[in-house]
């Protein structure tokens, strides 16, 4: 008999020591990450979330549009003129247009480009605070309070993920180079013919 209790405490021992280890694990889950773990969150968030499809300039090769990674995120690139295009045929809500490098669109919206998320201070973000960031991503407004982000930027998409990876993305951004690169101001949809070449 009293081996039998001896057995019952030790199983007792057993699982309280399991329990409090379990607990001890739990709690080393949710201690914050540092700096440096945000920026490497955040970093595998951005190039695995199409960030550098628009946002990043391209390099031309025989196998098609490649990142240029020298000009990593830093949008539009300044200065491209924009091909001439049938602005007839794009019609009303019928078909959007790109350019190759995927930083300036055209639509019913006029002319959009892909903005510099670098964190350069006069032509990036380099002036937005980490609020007003989570702001421009959960409420689509240009620098978070501004005028409403034009299409394809699919903020509503990016809003939805958790304030940590917004956070992260963030630490992110704002750890990557400066790039000086003024990207244009949007086109309002009349107006989208003066900006592209002509034919
Ligand atoms: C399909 C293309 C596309 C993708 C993908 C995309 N963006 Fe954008 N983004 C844009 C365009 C175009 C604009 C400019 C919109 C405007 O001028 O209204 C923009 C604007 C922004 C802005 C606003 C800049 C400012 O000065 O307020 C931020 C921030 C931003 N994008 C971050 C991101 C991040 C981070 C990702 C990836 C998680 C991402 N974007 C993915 C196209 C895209």
């Amino acid at each position: 008999m009293r081996k039998g209790y001896f057995i019952a405490l030790m199983v007792a021992i057993f699982f309280l020591v399991l329990f409090f280890q379990l607990g001890c694990s739990e709690e080393s889950t949710v201690k914050p990450k540092t700096q440096e773990e945000m920026v490497a969150l955040g970093k595998y968030i951005v190039h695995t979330s199409g960030c550098d499809d628009c946002h990043t300039p391209k390099m031309f090769t025989e196998k098609g549009p490649v990142f240029d990674t020298t000009k990593l995120l830093s949008g539009h690139p300044q200065g491209e003129t924009l091909p001439s295009l049938d602005l007839e045929a794009l019609g009303q809500n019928t078909w959007a247009a790109t350019t190759m490098g995927l930083t300036a669109w055209i639509g019913p919206w006029g002319i959009s480009y892909a903005s510099n998320i670098t964190p350069d201070k006069a032509t990036g973000i380099g002036t937005l605070t980490e609020e007003m960031f989570i702001k421009t991503m959960r409420e689509g407004k240009f620098m978070g309070v501004g005028r409403p982000l034009l299409p394809p930027m699919p903020w509503e998409v990016y809003g939805k993920k958790t304030d940590e990876d917004l956070k992260a993305i963030y630490a992110y951004l704002m750890s990557i180079k400066p790039i000086h690169n003024e990207v244009p101001q949007p086109v309002p949809p009349n107006n989208a013919g003066m900006v592209l070449a002509k034919k």
